[in-house]
């Protein structure tokens, strides 16, 4: 099994790479999960589910060996609790408490919590059977993914003993562990985002010893032959080529394999096909 996140700056393809990560993984015969935070769906956008069709926190079949689904903050915590009751009379005080009723509340980022703990849950061996070759999880943005990603370490130190401090601490295991858990970050390979993308891909490595996976995109294909001065577009689209590979040469010393063509299309399912084509050996 292998747990993807997927992150980056908002509207540089997140959604869009996962589901394409999600479909060429699916194509080769992998059984594949891939989740939305909610509580709005784009991912409904891209697979055609018919007019009526929502996704939500039923497993939606999509193409070939595909799952989608959308977690939601009260659904996948009930999910916790109820499992916690069956087995630990414990926890179930714990849970049931006032103060616990009033950490769910008011703690900051327990709802990031109960998503993570949710996808490290088959590493763990807890809860719902999360029976997939991969889990893609089309993440938050790069601040919001900070605050998933020091959730459990935020925990840890606000509680320092007991069921929920163990449960961050083998998150966390979990998260840093490159066997188990890979992380893609999203680009564009424009100016500012390369820099800020070498930000926040430098905390990742720092704060948790990860590295992620860069993808650029939106990447321009140079034009063939030489470039017609008396035409405005030729000359700025070739400007934006040759500014982009100045950009993408800025960021070569880390992980920048995945390059994803700009698709001229207006259609996001047919954008994530093209880019399907574009993954090589993932
Ligand atoms: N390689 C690409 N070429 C052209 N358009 C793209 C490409 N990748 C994404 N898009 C489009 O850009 C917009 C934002 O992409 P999306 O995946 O929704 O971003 P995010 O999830 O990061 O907010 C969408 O309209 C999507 O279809
Ligand atoms: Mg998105």
């Amino acid at each position: 099994m292998k747990l993807i996140f997927v992150t980056g700056k908002g509207g540089v393809g997140k959604t869009t790479f996962a589901s394409a990560y999600a479909l060429d993984q699916a194509s080769k015969g992998k059984k594949v999960l891939l989740v939305e935070f909610g509580p709005k769906s784009h991912l409904k956008y891209i697979f055609s589910l018919g007019k009526n069709k929502e996704i939500n926190y039923k497993r939606i079949k999509a193409p070939k060996n595909l799952e989608v689904q959308m977690w939601n903050f009260e659904e996948v915590l009930v999910e916790f609790i109820t499992y916690y009751l069956k087995v630990k009379t414990l926890v179930k005080k714990f849970f049931s408490s006032p103060i616990m009723q009033k950490l769910i509340k008011v703690a900051p980022s327990l709802r990031e919590l109960v998503y993570l703990g949710k996808a490290t849950s088959g590493y763990r061996n807890i809860g719902k059977d999360m029976d997939y070759d991969s889990i893609v999880v089309d993440s938050y943005s790069t601040g919001h993914f900070l605050a998933l990603m020091r959730s459990p370490v935020g925990m840890m130190e606000a509680v320092k003993r007991g069921a929920m401090h163990v449960q961050c601490k083998t998150i966390l295991e979990v998260l840093k562990n490159p066997k188990q858990v890979e992380y893609f970050v999203v680009s564009l390979a424009e100016k500012l985002p390369i820099v800020e993308t070498k930000e926040f891909v430098d905390i990742l490595k720092k704060e948790f010893s990860i590295s992620p996976k860069i993808v650029l995109n939106k990447v321009k294909q140079e034009l063939d032959g030489k470039v017609d001065q008396a035409c405005a577009f030729q000359k700025s689209y070739s400007k934006n080529t040759v500014n982009q590979k100045k950009n993408i040469n800025k960021i070569k010393n880390y992980n920048t394999e995945l390059v994803m063509p700009f698709v001229f299309k207006h259609d996001s399912t047919q954008i994530v096909k093209e880019m399907n084509d574009h993954l090589g050996d993932l």
